[in-house]
């Protein structure tokens, strides 16, 4: 059994009202136009062409590396039909099936297109996805005879319509492909909006004698996104079903609608996770860590036992291994920190490499920037860097080795050495006291 997807996302997108085409738009991370890819992937397709509008197709070069995804143009918005039908033309493969898919539907699920794939392959031709709506609404609507039989699906403003009482169609469809590339050639416009209707397959099917039936979903996973609050209804809801998902597999979260994680976030059992933390992608975390609240985290790994937070601002391509520690007001950035090392308290390490058992004191900058390059600071293990250190790479500090308080740091230092870089301290007898005096006089004289 094969299946070819065709992907609909030529649309404008005019209610979004963003110069940033709809299908660019994002859910938890992810891109809109991903969530069909994915599933078209998950439900094994062997070729999937994405129908995209002119203004869209020069931003989708690169975007998923598989050559079995496309891209390609449907000039003029005439219809979904249309859509179809060029998208048609430009499958190579010879599928048993075509699917179609709404890139603006994102919540359809792998379990609900192998249902339409059983269905068909029980002998329907013509297999479209159908829900009950609790609202009034403008979806087309299934016209059936027994036997869930599909005679007709009727549009908003065609005759007809307002007197169906039945199922909403959601316009995902699936078809054997022989049919579909038939019957789409003949589809006219001559309707009420004078566009080329994909629905008009199914009479179109009946009268050729082919079978058109259909399943039923619930309305959820037909959520549609066409406005910037749409987009917002669709967040909450995948961030509540990946939030519940995560408290299953074992994760803590005592308010969990004020945490918010991306499609990618990997948190391991025994985790807690504190009220208000961010997940933006490209998180993972090992078993039994806790997330102290108000810190935002992002391409990062985090090993067993850490504790992060509160306010701890984790950047890409920093990987903590176990037992570390990371406390307020510190930012780490593309930086490797090895096993029970700390730094608790207002930090900046970037692009650096620090061993175990070492500890960052409270103030602690790693000068990684001359205002050109990047450069990198490597520190051993069992170092302690007293409070702050100005570390200016490039520079390398070895094991068991102590930085002093207040040092600016930029040869490197070897092992087992202490490195003090601050001016000479002195310490004038009696001078305190002598200026206080002073200064009171002073003050006394300006009050009269
Ligand atoms: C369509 C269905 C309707 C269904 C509804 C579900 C038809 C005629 N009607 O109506 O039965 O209830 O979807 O949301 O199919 N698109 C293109 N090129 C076009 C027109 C549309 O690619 O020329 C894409 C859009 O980007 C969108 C999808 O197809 O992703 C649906 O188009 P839209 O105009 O929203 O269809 P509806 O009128 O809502
Ligand atoms: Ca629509």
């Amino acid at each position: 059994m094969t299946v070819s997807t065709i992907i609909l996302a030529a649309g404008k997108g005019t209610r979004m009202k963003s110069p940033k085409p709809k299908i660019f738009h994002k859910i938890a991370g992810k891109r809109l136009i991903a969530f069909s890819v994915d599933l078209a992937n998950a439900v094994g397709s062997e070729e999937t062409v994405v129908v995209v509008g002119e203004e869209t197709i020069k931003d989708t070069r690169g975007i998923f590396s598989e050559n079995k995804i496309k891209f390609c143009m449907q000039k003029k918005q005439l219809g979904t039909g249309d859509a179809v039908k060029i998208a048609i033309k430009n499958l190579k493969s010879k599928s048993k099936y075509t699917l179609v898919l709404y890139a603006d539907t994102p919540f359809v699920t792998k379990k609900t297109i192998k249902r339409m794939i059983s269905k068909a392959n029980k002998g329907s031709e013509i297999v479209f996805l159908g829900f009950q709506s609790i609202t009034k609404n403008s979806y087309g609507r299934f016209k059936t005879a027994s036997k869930k039989t599909l005679i007709d699906i009727i549009e908003k403003n065609e005759p007809g319509y307002s007197s169906l009482a039945s199922l909403s169609n959601s316009g995902i469809l699936l078809a054997r492909s022989n049919i579909i590339a038939d019957l789409i050639k003949k589809i006219k416009n001559n309707n009420a909006k004078q566009e080329y209707y994909l629905t008009d397959i199914v009479k179109m099917a009946s009268k050729q004698g082919y079978s058109s039936t259909y399943i039923q979903c619930e309305e959820d996973e037909c959520l549609g996104v066409n406005s910037q609050l749409e987009l917002s209804v669709a967040e909450r809801k995948y961030q509540d079903d990946f939030r519940k998902k995560l408290m299953a597999s074992g994760v803590s979260m005592q308010s969990p609608e004020t945490c918010f994680f991306s499609y990618d976030t990997k948190i391991k059992s025994g985790c807690v996770i504190e009220p208000n933390v961010v997940f933006g992608t490209g998180v993972e975390i090992e078993s039994s860590t806790i997330i102290r609240s108000y810190s935002y985290i992002e391409g990062t790994h985090i090993g067993r036992h850490c504790q992060i937070g509160p306010f701890a601002r984790l950047r890409p391509d920093t990987y903590l291994f176990s037992d570390v520690k990371v406390g307020n007001f510190v930012e780490i950035k593309n930086s490797t920190l090895a096993s029970d090392t700390k730094a608790n308290h207002l930090s900046y390490i970037g692009d650096a490499k620090v061993g175990a058992n070492t500890n960052i004191g409270a103030g602690t900058i790693f000068c990684n920037y001359d205002g050109k390059n990047k450069h990198r600071t490597i520190v051993g293990d069992n170092v302690f860097v007293g409070s702050n250190a100005s570390l200016i790479a490039p520079l390398k500090i070895g094991d068991s080795s102590i930085v002093a308080a207040g040092s600016s740091i930029n040869r490197d230092v070897p092992s087992e050495s202490l490195a003090i870089a601050r001016p000479i301290q002195q310490n004038k007898i009696g001078l305190g006291k002598k200026i206080m005096l002073k200064l009171q006089k002073v003050a006394g004289r300006i009050k009269r």
